[in-house]
């Protein structure tokens, strides 16, 4: 009689010590990030792979599979969502064939002992957006059936989940508990679900109250934010604070609608982003982001799911894509958590350990210097070239709303040139604009108007590199033990 209280001793001890180490089995949110990479200036891949453990971030949410950003990955233990993008759905759902080419060369390749965690793949983004008029719909189930079936022939079935991330537009409703699918996707909403469901996958949807905010101007402020409203939904019974309750509450009603109210729920993208228009600046994307952050993370649920936060959360966005379309505004090139050089833009405190966020190390930047419009420059004369150079390089900070809107003319055209100037690696010549422009040591920044300096881009020839460096030391261990 005396082993039982020995082994319940030990399990208590196990249970206090999984306790002490954060890994017990409360269902909880995970906060992690999307890493977009249509960029202008793109630090290299390890180097975000070193801010994201800096910062203690263990999932992240790509939008392909990029294989230079699939190899930084490998051996971080962090969980990666790998993207197949809308262009390829119709190859996928109608051939086998090109579902276990793309698992084989984009999966089963980067997975096993000492490769990249790759727990889901995204088939397909935001393919049912409404500005898409249908093109992707009806390829994204037989996409999925296709390539499920090439993940289970690589015996991966059960460790990877696909999953269709959703734009908010897939349902609509005036009222949460009234929310349903949009009537022309309820058969392929039905389809999809059923699917996620037999396969233990989540839904994955995309939630963004700024775009409420940006495009509706009887959108109440507060409501965007997490810190009570003056203007609450009332809905029946429940009351909603802030749109992003009341979104997820609209889905959660039309997922019941069609026989899946307890489905999981993933944000695949949310956040707030910093320039290109008003209303989108840094106070108000610390303000929501930390909001949203503590509101997830304290467990409280919404008012259709008390208690059950949704199961992961991912921030749109790691960095600044400074070469994103701005057809949904200049805003889109500024959703970054840290600018394009992986500084953080405010403070974050993103729940994982560390009480604000971390700059990325060992940065390489090109020399101190910017180009600017000549002091003498005929102002008339230049338009041209200002446009030309903001064709090819991202001049949104210009914009209305945005962080460099009101430099003047002079400065307009000095920013314009700078970032070509940078965009080119500094090349002299690119600072020329037939004699307009004229390359300066001082740095140009004015107030929160910031004059970029681009990052060398290293990351292809790193690991040669590192190569070239072994072979000169055997050469020279070789000559020095042949010398004899
Ligand atoms: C793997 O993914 C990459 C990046 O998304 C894509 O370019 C490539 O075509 C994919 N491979 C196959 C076989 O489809
Ligand atoms: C920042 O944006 C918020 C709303 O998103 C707005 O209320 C505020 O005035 C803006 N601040 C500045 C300094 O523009
Ligand atoms: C500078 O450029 C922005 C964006 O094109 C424009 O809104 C603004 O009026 C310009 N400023 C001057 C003084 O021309």
């Amino acid at each position: 009689m005396a082993a039982p209280p020995a082994r319940f001793t030990v399990t208590l001890l196990l249970f206090v010590m999984m306790v002490v180490s954060g890994s017990v089995w409360v269902a909880e949110s995970a906060i992690g990030v999307n890493w977009g990479t249509i960029q202008l200036h793109r630090l290299k891949p390890s180097t975000v792979v070193d801010l994201l453990k800096e910062n203690k971030i263990q999932k992240v949410k790509l939008f392909d599979a990029d294989p230079q950003v699939l190899r930084a990955l490998m051996r971080s233990g962090i969980e990666v969502m790998v993207g197949i993008p809308n262009e390829m759905l119709a190859m996928l759902s109608s051939s086998t064939a090109v579902a276990d080419l793309w698992v084989r060369q984009n999966v089963t390749a980067y997975i096993g002992k000492g490769g990249v965690n790759i727990r889901y793949v995204a088939v397909g983004n935001e393919p049912f957006l409404t500005s898409y008029s249908g093109q992707f719909q009806s390829y994204v189930v037989p996409a999925l059936l296709n390539v499920q079936q090439s993940l289970a022939k690589a015996n991966l079935a059960g460790y990877v989940k696909l999953v269709v991330p959703c734009n908010a537009d897939a349902y609509e409703s005036d009222v949460p508990s009234q929310g349903a699918f949009r009537p022309e996707l309820t058969q392929i909403m039905t389809q999809l679900v059923s699917f996620l469901n037999s396969n233990g996958s989540p839904f994955v949807v995309n939630i963004y109250p700024f775009l409420s905010l940006y495009g509706n101007s009887d959108f109440p402020q507060d409501y965007a934010f997490f810190e009570g409203s003056t203007h609450p939904v009332i809905d029946g019974p429940n009351t909603y604070y802030n749109a992003f309750d009341g979104n997820f509450d609209t889905l959660v009603a039309a997922l019941s609608k069609i026989g899946y109210g307890q489905m999981p729920i993933v944000i695949g993208e949310v956040g707030w982003p910093t320039d290109g228009a008003f209303g989108a600046n840094l106070t108000a994307a610390r303000v929501f982001n930390q909001g949203l952050i503590n509101h997830v993370l304290s467990n409280k649920g919404t008012p259709l799911r008390p208690g059950i936060p949704p199961m992961d959360i991912y921030l749109f966005s790691l960095l600044d894509e400074e070469a994103k379309d701005i057809l949904p505004g200049n805003f889109e090139r500024h959703w970054g958590i840290f600018s394009f050089d992986g500084q953080a833009k405010y403070a974050l405190d993103l729940g994982l350990g560390n009480r604000r966020l971390k700059n990325a190390k060992n940065v390489q930047y090109l020399p101190a210097r910017w180009c600017v419009a000549n002091p003498s420059t005929d102002l008339s004369s230049v338009v041209n070239h200002m446009k030309l150079a903001c064709n090819i390089a991202d001049c949104t900070t210009l914009s209305y709303g945005g962080s460099c809107n009101g430099i003047g003319a002079k400065g307009n055209i000095s920013y314009a040139f700078n970032s070509y100037y940078q965009l080119q690696m500094q090349d002299a010549q690119s600072c020329d604009f037939d004699g307009l422009g004229m390359v300066t040591f001082i740095d140009p920044s004015i107030g929160d108007c910031r004059f970029l300096v681009g990052v060398t881009d290293t990351s292809s020839s790193s690991a040669f590199g590192l190569y070239q460096r072994w072979v000169i030391i055997w050469v020279w261990i070789f000559v020095w033990f042949f010398r004899m």
